[in-house]
C-alpha cells in the first residue's frame, strides 16, 4: 500500500480556523500531513516560531497522523527531506489563485515530483487571512471565532 506524506507549509502567523479547516481535510486525505512552519519569513512576526509550533500542536492534538515542523530555504528541499509527495495548499477566493498557480508551477519546475494538492476551507472562513486577523487584533477588534481557542487566548495575552 502506498503512503502519502504531505506537507501542508505556510507562515501561520497566527494560525486560524480556515488553517485548522484545511488541516481536518488534509488529515482525511493522506496518511501524514506535516503542518510547516516557514522560519524567519517577516522581521517581526506576531508570534515567535516557538509560539507558532506550540499553537498547530496544541490545536491539532486529536489527528493522530498531523505533525507540525518547521523549514527555512525552499519548500521543495524540505519536502524532499520530508520523503513527502505532495504539498497541500489552502485557495479561498480568485485572488489566492495567481500566486498560488505559479508558486506551484515554480515548486514543479524545481522538484517535478512532488504534486501540489489544492483544497478550498469552508466558507466560513473564506475571507479569513493570518494578515487580517492580525490588523483586526493590532486595531483593537474582535477575532472570536475566526482562531482557534488557544490563539485567542495567546493574543488576549499580548493585550495585557
Ligand atoms: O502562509 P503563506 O505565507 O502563504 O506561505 C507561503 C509559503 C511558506 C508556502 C511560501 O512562501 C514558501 O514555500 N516559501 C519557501 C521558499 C520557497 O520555496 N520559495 C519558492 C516557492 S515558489
Amino acid at each position: 500500500m502506498k503512503h502519502v506524506r504531505a506537507i501542508y507549509p505556510g507562515t501561520f502567523d497566527p494560525l486560524t480556523n480556515g488553517h485548522l479547516d484545511l488541516i481536518a481535510r488534509g488529515a482525511k486525505i493522506f496518511d501524514e500531513l506535516v503542518v510547516a512552519i516557514l522560519r524567519n519569513s517577516e522581521k517581526s512576526p506576531l508570534f515567535t516560531l516557538e509560539e507558532r509550533t506550540q499553537m498547530i500542536a496544541d490545536s491539532t492534538r486529536q489527528y493522530q497522523n498531523v505533525t507540525v515542523a518547521s523549514f527555512e530555504g525552499l519548500l521543495v528541499d524540505f519536502a524532499r527531506e520530508q520523503q513527502a509527495s505532495a504539498v497541500l495548499r489552502g485557495i479561498r477566493a480568485i485572488s489566492d489563485y495567481e500566486y498560488e498557480f505559479q508558486m506551484a508551477l515554480m515548486n514543479r519546475h524545481l522538484a517535478p515530483e512532488f504534486e501540489a494538492v489544492f483544497m478550498m476551507p469552508a466558507e466560513e472562513y473564506s475571507y479569513v487571512s493570518s494578515r487580517l486577523i492580525r490588523e483586526v487584533f493590532q486595531l483593537g477588534g474582535s477575532v472570536e471565532g475566526l482562531v482557534p481557542g488557544v490563539v485567542l487566548e495567546r493574543l488576549r495575552i499580548k493585550k495585557g
